[in-house]
C-alpha cells in the first residue's frame, strides 16, 4: 500500500517535535508499492529535492520541507540462510531498530543486542553506522538493498562498499537512495558477546557467564537512566559526533586539560568525548529559553516543549562556539539538519 499526502504535518514524524511540514509526503508498505510509484511519477521526483526519513530521531527540522519526502514502512523480515554457527536475515528497513533487536535477542541471535533501546528504524542503522556500546551496525551487516530514487533502480551494497565510518556510510552522501532491506549475519554461538565499552566492563565485573539478555537488559538500564525519552522530552540523542583529532593535537590539550577524556581511533587519532567538553564549558543542564542541555547526558540538546528547529540550531551554536573558545574543537553536529 502507499499513500501520499500534500502539505503533510511532520510533528509526529521527528523526535524533537518540530512543528514543520513537508510538501509532498510518500508512505509505503512495500518495495513494489514504491517501485510502481517512482514509474508513474519518475519526473516529479526529478523535479523535487528529497529528503528520506526513517524513526525521524536523528533530524532537526529549521523550516517547512519544500520536496518530497519518503517514509518507509517496510516490515517484512525473513531468513535467507542459517547454519549451525550464523543466520542471514533479511529486514525490511521500516521496521524500528528497538524490535528487531529484541527478535534477535528472543530468538538467541547474537550480534546486536549492545545496540538495545537505540531509536530509529532499520534502514536508518545503515545510513547512520548506528553505534553504541563497542558495537556498531556495520558489524553485522552484510548487504544493503535500495531503491535509486532518481532511476527507480535497485542496487546491492555490500558491507564494503557501504563505506562505514563513525556515524557514516554511503548513504549519507548519495541521497537519492532509499534502503529498503538491510541483510544482517547474526551468530548462533550465545556465548561470544561484547563487553569492551568500560561502563559496561565495570557492570559484568562480578557476573558469571552474562548471555545476551543480560546485555540487552543492562543496556537499557543504562540508556534509561542517561538519555532522555523523547516521546517525553524531544531530543535527538546525541547532538554531536564525538570529535576525531590528531595524537599530536590531542598530546597538546591534554597536557593543558590532564582529565580530558578520549578513546583510541586510529594509529594517529584519539576520539574525544565531545559530552565532556560541552560540560567543562558548562553546558551540562543549562537551559535558554525553550531549549537545554541534558543533566545527565550533555550531548544531548533537548526542546523543552515549544522551540523551534532554527531555536535549537542556534543554541546548538553557542555550544560549538564555547567548545572552540576553550579548546579550539570544531563541534560537528551527529543529526541531520534540514
Ligand atoms: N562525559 C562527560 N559528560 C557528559 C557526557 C559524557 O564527561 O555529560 C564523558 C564521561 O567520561 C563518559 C564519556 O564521556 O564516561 C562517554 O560518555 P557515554 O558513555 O555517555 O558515551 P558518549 O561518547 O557520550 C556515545 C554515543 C552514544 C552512545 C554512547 C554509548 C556518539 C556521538 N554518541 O556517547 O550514542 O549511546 O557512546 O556507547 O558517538 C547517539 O548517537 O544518539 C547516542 C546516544
Amino acid at each position: 500500500m502507499l499513500k501520499l499526502f500534500n502539505n503533510f504535518n511532520l510533528l509526529q514524524y521527528n523526535s524533537f517535535g518540530i512543528d514543520v511540514n513537508a510538501k509532498y509526503f510518500v508512505e509505503f508498505t512495500t518495495e513494489q508499492d514504491l517501485i510502481d510509484y517512482l514509474s508513474k511519477n519518475l519526473n516529479l521526483v526529478n523535479e523535487n529535492s528529497l529528503l528520506i526519513i526513517g524513526g525521524g530521531t536523528n533530524i532537526l527540522f529549521t523550516k517547512n520541507y519544500n520536496g518530497i519526502l519518503f517514509h518507509s514502512l517496510i516490515d517484512k523480515l525473513e531468513v535467507i540462510s542459517e547454519d549451525d554457527n550464523s543466520i542471514l536475515l533479511k529486514v525490511g528497513g521500516g521496521i524500528l531498530w528497538e524490535h528487531f533487536v529484541e527478535y534477535a535477542v528472543i530468538n538467541n541471535y547474537q550480534g546486536i543486542e549492545n545496540l538495545s533501546l537505540i531509536p530509529g528504524n532499520v534502514g536508518s542503522s545503515a545510513v547512520q553506522n548506528i553505534g553504541a556500546y563497542g558495537v556498531e551496525a556495520k558489524d553485522c551487516i552484510e548487504l544493503v538493498e535500495c531503491i535509486d530514487l532518481n532511476n527507480n533502480t535497485k542496487y546491492f551494497f555490500s558491507n564494503e562498499e557501504c563505506k562505514f565510518d563513525y556515524r557514516h556510510s554511503i548513504f549519507k552522501e548519495k541521497k537519492n537512495l532509499l534502503i529498503t532491506f538491510v541483510r544482517f549475519r547474526l551468530n548462533k554461538n550465545t556465548r561470544k558477546i561484547n563487553l569492551d565499552y568500560g561502563e559496561l566492563k565495570k557492570q559484568f565485573a562480578n557476573h558469571l557467564n552474562p548471555c545476551i539478555k543480560d546485555i540487552r537488559d543492562t543496556i537499557i538500564n543504562i540508556r534509561e537512566n542517561k538519555l532522555p525519552n523523547y516521546k517525553k522530552v524531544g531530543n535527538a540523542g546525541s547532538f554531536f559526533k564525538n570529535p576525531i583529532i590528531y595524537d599530536e593535537k590531542y598530546n597538546a590539550l591534554k597536557l593543558k586539560f590532564p582529565e580530558i577524556v578520549a578513546y583510541p581511533f586510529s594509529n594517529d587519532s584519539i576520539k574525544l568525548a565531545a559530552g565532556w567538553l560541552i560540560e567543562a564549558c558548562g553546558w551540562k543542564g543549562k537551559v535558554i529559553g525553550n531549549v537545554g542541555v541534558y543533566e545527565k547526558q550533555a550531548l544531548v540538546i533537548f526542546n523543552k516543549g515549544q522551540a523551534t528547529g532554527k531555536e535549537i540550531l542556534d543554541f546548538s551554536q553557542l555550544i560549538i562556539n564555547s567548545v572552540f573558545d576553550k579548546f579550539q574543537i570544531i563541534l560537528e553536529p551527529e543529526v541531520i539538519i534540514e
